[in-house]
């Protein structure tokens, strides 16, 4: 019998994780189907009870869901546990397992370019629910240090105190205090919203060279002013849609045990566009 997957969360019409998992049950011929399931804030629980009943394989999990998904896995991947958030879940029986394949889907395009981040120094804007898997991922890599950049900054605080706990050096700061110091980075990285309305770059990239790697996490437009400016200084750049593909590559992988079909799945996500 073929399989059901789908990803929850509110809203969840735009979402562009339907088309490429079926894209990728179309390039290995599975007899499987991933809808989108809206489900508002409060009626999670409900919601996971009807996914349950319809005998759902799998599902990912986003905003708002993430955190809040905890509390109805039977099962915790070490991934999930660290980051204290889930957007991947295997139904095993009625047995749910939680993973977070945020934290590997953003490193991966890091990976792919062989970035050395062992020796980098990182500056990190925001301090929300994706700053936390990314600091996660750094950690992981064992980067040289990190700076949390947010606006409010006692969001800032919190995550140093997360990154300290996991042996990452880190330091917060308020997102005006960065000025002209970009440059002294080699890895710098947009984990806020900003550029999904298609706001001006939120910090001065002046002074950063070709060496300097740039990465946005917003996927959506492809290039945010704040990529703009990078790509005029010839900077590496990392696109939002990478690390979109990277976790969706992921959670393929722990549903069907079989490596992903990365290019089918990229295409059907840029023709999305
Ligand atoms: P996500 O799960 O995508 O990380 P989130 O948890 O809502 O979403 O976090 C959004 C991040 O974008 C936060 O760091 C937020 O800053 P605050 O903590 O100060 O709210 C940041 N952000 C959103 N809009 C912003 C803006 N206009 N200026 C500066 N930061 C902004």
């Amino acid at each position: 019998m073929g399989k059901t997957f789908a990803v929850i969360g509110d809203p969840i019409d735009h979402s562009l994780s339907p088309n490429i998992h079926s894209a990728a049950f179309r390039e290995l011929n599975l007899d499987c189907s991933y809808i989108a399931y809206r489900i508002p804030k409060d009626e999670l629980g409900d919601g996971v009870e009807g996914l349950k009943k319809i005998k759902i394989d799998g599902f990912n999990v986003t905003i708002p869901h993430k955190v809040e998904m905890m509390k109805y896995l039977d099962k915790i991947d070490e991934s999930c546990s660290l980051i204290g958030a889930v957007n991947t879940v295997v139904n095993n029986d009625g047995v749910l397992k939680g993973y977070n394949t945020d934290m590997d889907g953003f490193l991966e395009p890091l990976k792919k370019r062989n970035i050395d981040i062992s020796n980098s120094n990182v500056l990190l804007l925001g301090a929300g629910g994706a700053a936390r898997a990314i600091i996660a991922g750094f950690a992981k890599e064992k980067a040289k240090s990190i700076t949390i950049a947010n606006r409010t900054i006692e969001k800032a605080d919190n995550l140093v105190e997360f990154a300290k706990k996991i042996s990452l050096d880190a330091n917060a700061i308020t997102i005006d205090e960065i000025g002209e110091s970009a440059k002294n980075y080699n890895i710098i990285v947009n984990a806020t919203s900003i550029g999904l309305q298609k706001e001006p770059s939120p910090i001065s990239l002046e002074g950063i060279d070709e060496k300097t790697v740039v990465y946005d996490i917003v996927y959506m437009p492809m290039n945010t002013d704040f990529l703009k400016k990078a790509k005029e200084k010839n900077a590496i750049i990392i696109f939002g849609y990478e690390m979109l593909l990277g976790q969706a590559a992921r959670a393929f992988e722990i549903w069907h045990g079989m490596e992903a079909p990365y290019n089918a799945m990229k295409k059907a996500l840029l023709g999305g566009f």
